[in-house]
């Protein structure tokens, strides 16, 4: 890469990353996961270290990213409050620890402090002469915004010191945070625990933090004179001693090897806890030595995080209950006990199908890690067996469907000759309840008719209300009832109005697709609207029974032309196509009836060459000329590509059909 081209990668990284602190920071509302985010910091650090006229002033190696709200009175922390650096396994320990024998100039024994690193929101307490005087938030790291009032709710903070032993004028530091019951019992809009806290903590009235059970854990010191303490194991002691809370998990270890075995513990013991922790923070037990390493630009060179995997929780099956989707598909999906994986709390994990439950043999009461990756769905990648309890029984799958109770099927693939995996409900119509539903779902949806005022939720309150049974309904709302609704109002049900009516003009294609029909998605859709070019022509192929001429087209195959014949076996589809086509204006497909290629058909055979398939058939098609894929009598031409199918081209020879090498056909355009 070029020094330019490194320069403007850079760049936008750091624009990411300031987008993201702002999110976090003063929206409270995070948009990335934890481990996303480390990501992108350690990549802008990883360009740093490599190209060392690398530097923005935003860099996270430069700021702790934050500006403190305008909301709370400033002050600035009489010792900075700083941030860790993060590492991901026993290389990145490795590292720091060679990083210190090269600071010291001398390979040493050390001694950690091991301490769970709580997911919540760091805070500062002034406390003078044993009284608190002021709490802070970290804001910037140098500046944090006075929040006293609101710390002061908190019960786990003293607001009066009386042990001797306590310093005349220090700053003890900890963790505000939220317990995973709390939260779950909140029912508020937050992401996660670390967010309610962080809302919580900010709120301008007090009284709203406290109706938010938060707690503190105390881990160090800011400003303090300190003479008599050595150890931070000891500091810790002496804080339990002074009436903070600290953590029951802290201990003290020597090796990077006993570091390593406890966090990999750790990382599957974490999900037993009451609250959220990312990590283990591993410090250097010496205060002497703590002081002689110092610090880094926002980091101490004495301390670092140890992060957990992000993308994996364990957790407890509540219940599995069985959804019905749009083409019948029976999908189980276990409840579990919600978990914070990732920054996200998931509380609904997808089972798959009935196959998967057996093969896993799955139950209710198990004990599963769960795995979110992206955009994934979460989902179950083993049972913790040593933890199922002796009476649990295996899950059984209902044998009907939970919507209408109509029988359920597995179908036999006649290709792979197996039975499917998923079971499915035999009414495919808008008979169940469920799949109705879904199908409505569908048809609303982006690819689809995309009515985007109209969301999932809402077809579901308006089936619930009677408003909508059929996808034509939605044509036919009575918006003055709509009004009276609660959360509706004269904008969002003007915007509902606006959206339903831009649908009505709609491509072929996309009403293919919308109507919901298995095994046509956009693509067949797309392929299946360039072949009839009408509603009314597809219709007639209906009508007529000549489905299987669609087997014409290249793409559509046996699966799509017997979904096809089953969905129209089924009057009440073709009663919706009928209600919707009087309704809407599905566009044709422009024809050119009268390019070069009219009245011919042609097939291909063979690689072509510069040029796809299916690029080739829109040059034919765009010149009224027509593609099918098998010889038969009809093929005017054979078009021959690089290695082309003998039988093909035996066959074509045997009926007296003209073939073409690729140069020749272009010819015929030209
Ligand atoms: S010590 C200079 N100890 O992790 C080091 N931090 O990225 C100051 N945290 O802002 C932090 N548990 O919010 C320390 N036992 C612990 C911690 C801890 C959680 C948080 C804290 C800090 C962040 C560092």
């Amino acid at each position: 890469m070029k020094n330019s081209e490194i320069k403007k990668y850079y760049k936008k990284k750091i624009d990411e990353i300031k987008k993201h602190n702002k999110l976090y920071f003063q929206d409270n509302s995070p948009k990335i996961s934890d481990q996303q985010y480390d990501q992108i910091k350690k990549e802008i650090f990883d360009l740093e270290n490599k190209y060392s006229y690398l530097k923005s002033p935003s860099s996270p190696s430069e700021t702790l990213g934050y500006t403190p709200s305008k909301n709370f009175t400033k002050s600035q922390h009489r010792v900075r409050m700083l941030s860790l650096s993060n590492a991901f396994g026993v290389e990145d320990l490795e590292n720091f620890e060679k990083k210190i024998f090269n600071y010291l100039n001398n390979k040493i024994d050390i001694e950690y402090s091991v301490e769970p690193k709580i997911d919540g929101i760091s805070a500062s307490l002034t406390y003078k002469n044993g009284l608190l005087v002021m709490g802070t938030s970290r804001g910037d790291g140098t500046t944090g915004e006075v929040i006293t009032e609101n710390l002061k709710t908190i019960k786990d903070i003293p607001h009066k010191i009386t042990d001797l032993d306590f310093p005349k004028d220090i700053d003890i530091r900890g963790e505000v945070f939220i317990k995973k019951d709390d939260f779950y019992n909140l029912k508020n809009d937050f992401a996660n625990p670390r967010n309610a806290a962080s809302g919580s903590l900010r709120q301008k009235n007090p009284s709203e933090t406290k109706k938010i059970p938060l707690n503190f854990i105390a881990y160090t010191y800011g400003y303090f004179q300190n003479d008599k303490i050595k150890k931070q194991s000891d500091f810790l002691s002496y804080l339990k001693k002074w009436g903070f809370k600290i953590n029951e998990y802290n201990k003290v270890l020597k090796t990077i090897k006993d570091l390593e075995s406890f966090h990999k513990k750790f990382e599957n013991d974490r999900f037993n806890l009451k609250y959220d922790i990312d990590g283990l923070v591993y410090k250097i037990n010496s205060l002497d030595l703590q002081k002689r390493l110092g610090f880094t630009a926002n980091s101490p060179r004495w301390a670092i995080a140890h992060k957990f995997s992000a993308n994996s929780a364990f957790s407890q099956i509540t219940d599995i209950n069985i959804q019905v989707g749009r083409t019948g598909a029976l999908t189980p999906v276990a409840r579990i006990k919600p978990v914070n994986i990732g920054g996200v709390v998931v509380s609904n994990a997808t089972l798959h199908n009935e196959d998967e439950i057996i093969r896993k043999d799955i139950r209710i009461g198990d004990t599963v890690k769960i795995e979110r990756a992206g955009d994934v769905i979460p989902h179950v990648i083993l049972v913790d067996i040593k933890k199922r309890k002796k009476k649990s029984k295996k899950f059984v799958f209902p044998n009907n469907c939970p919507s209408c109770g109509s029988d359920t099927i597995k179908e036999f693939n006649r290709i792979t000759k197996k039975y499917d995996a998923v079971r499915r409900c035999v009414n495919e119509g808008y008979d169940c309840e469920k799949i109705a539903i879904e199908k409505i779902k569908h048809f609303i949806s982006k690819e689809a008719m995309n009515i985007d005022g109209l969301g999932k939720k809402v077809v579901e309150n308006f089936w619930d209300l009677n408003f909508i049974r059929f996808p034509q309904d939605i044509y036919n709302l009575d918006y003055n009832k709509i009004l009276n609704l609660e959360g509706w109002g004269e904008l969002s049900v003007s915007n509902l109005k606006y959206s339903i009516d831009q649908s009505k003009k709609v491509s072929l294609e996309r009403f293919l697709y919308a109507i919901g029909i298995r095994h046509i998605g956009v693509e067949n859709a797309r392929l299946l609207s360039e072949y009839t070019k009408s509603i009314k022509n597809f219709m007639s192929f209906v009508n007529k029974n000549k489905l299987n001429d669609f087997l014409n087209i290249d793409g559509i195959g046996e699966t799509q032309i017997n979904s096809l014949k089953k969905f129209f076996d089924n009057k009440i589809n073709y009663v919706v196509i009928e209600k919707l086509s009087k309704i809407l204006n599905i566009s044709d497909l422009k024809l050119n009836k009268d390019g070069k290629l009219r009245n011919c058909t042609f097939m291909f055979t063979g690689k072509l060459l510069n040029m796809s398939r299916a690029e080739a058939k829109s040059l034919i098609e765009e010149n009224s000329g027509s593609v099918v894929s098998s010889v038969n009598k009809k093929l005017k031409y054979l078009i021959i590509g690089e290695k082309p199918t003998n039988r093909k081209v035996q066959q074509a020879k045997e009926l007296g059909i003209k073939i073409l090498s690729q140069k020749e056909w272009i010819s015929l355009l030209d």
